[in-house]
């Protein structure tokens, strides 16, 4: 398609450009194009020619391509700046799935942000927003915003492809390292507890190492356990995962000892330390997680080995922070080691 174009020797044509861009008669929607010792300058259609400085004619240039998108928010046509700076710039994306957590004053247009998600990021079918994990199974309350299908979906996490629900069984992205790191710790022939195991990425990032003996993933969200078992399923050295359906009580009530004891309850995971104390056999670990506000941080290591004193001598091998969890409170990590006796 032809469109006004001002044709300049190309040694006036910086002057002439200025020119044309100080009046508004420059066209931004196609490129300044350079042949043959002459430059084609694009000017708004509608334009007087008469006033045009150079030769106006007309003629094709090429286009100049849109600005790549670098924000879902960029997307949102007709928000104000502002109503934009309201979103947060983050989101987490699980397989198919984007889910975000929307200001409350904003939760009427979730419709508009979860359209824009969808469009922005590869690969997702279905956009929520998150309301954050409730009750003992810690699940997920997830409002629809855009797309469509199930909120189960499959999600790769060091290496290994996971079966998720982000509705029914607690998972987190946010814990990759954690998992990996825990894994690295488990010594040649070591039997393993995941307790409150969820969809058991402990279980499987160990299992999928090849060091373990054997691994029993607990957990009494059955959802979890389905989703878990079907993981399992797609890898032969998963086998030596035994998933079991239920309570840490009930689960410790007859659990002989292991080397090395996972339990990743944050909130209430405390409770049980005592009970999965004995779990440990001597010389053997317990990786315990907990949410631990920031002012109290530094004496509850003491706090932890004084809990555990009734199940022989303890100390805090290591501890680190996970991630920050509220303004005020941390995920920790502690590694826990039963003294040899
Ligand atoms: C924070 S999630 C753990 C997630 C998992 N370890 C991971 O890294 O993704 C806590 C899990 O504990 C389970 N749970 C809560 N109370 C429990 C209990 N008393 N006995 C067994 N499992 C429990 C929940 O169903 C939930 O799946």
């Amino acid at each position: 398609m032809t469109e006004p174009v001002v044709r300049v020797p190309r040694r006036d044509a910086e002057r002439i450009r200025r020119q044309l861009a100080d009046t508004d008669s420059l066209a931004h929607d196609r490129r300044i194009l350079e042949e043959d010792g002459w430059v084609y300058l694009p000017v708004r259609p509608g334009i007087d020619r008469s006033l045009l400085p150079g030769e106006p004619i007309d003629r094709a240039l090429p286009s100049m391509e849109p600005p790549p998108v670098r924000d879902y928010r960029e997307l949102l046509a007709g928000w104000s700046a502002d109503d934009r700076a309201l979103l947060p710039r983050s989101y987490d994306v699980i397989g198919e799935i984007a889910l975000i957590r929307l200001p409350p004053g904003l939760a009427a247009r979730g419709a508009e942000v979860g359209e824009a998600l969808r469009r922005f990021v590869p690969g997702v079918r279905r956009v929520g927003a998150d309301y954050g994990v409730h009750g003992p199974a810690r699940r997920r309350r997830v409002e629809p915003l855009a797309g469509s299908g199930p909120w189960r979906t499959r999600y790769r996490e060091n290496g290994i492809e996971f079966e998720v629900d982000v509705e029914q069984a607690y998972f987190s992205p946010r814990l990759a390292r954690e998992h990996a790191r825990v894994a690295g710790r488990v010594r040649p022939g070591e039997r393993v507890y995941d307790l409150c195991c969820g969809v058991g990425p402990f279980a499987m990032t160990i299992a999928r190492d090849g060091r373990a003996a054997a691994i029993t993933a607990v957990d009494s969200n059955p959802a979890a356990i389905a989703l878990l078992r079907a993981s399992r399923a797609r890898y032969p050295w998963a086998e030596r995962i035994e998933p079991r359906e239920a309570s840490v009580e009930r689960f410790s009530e007859s659990a002989p000892p292991v080397e090395r004891v996972i339990l990743n309850l944050p909130h209430e995971g405390i409770k049980y330390v005592p009970r999965v104390a004995t779990l440990v056999t001597s010389g053997g670990e317990l990786q315990y997680y907990e949410v631990v506000d920031r002012g109290t941080a530094d004496r509850r290591p003491a706090e932890l080995v004084a809990t555990l004193a009734g199940s022989g001598r303890w100390s805090v091998r290591e501890r680190h922070v996970v991630h920050p969890y509220s303004p005020g409170a941390d995920l920790i990590a502690f590694t826990l080691v039963r003294e040899e006796a």
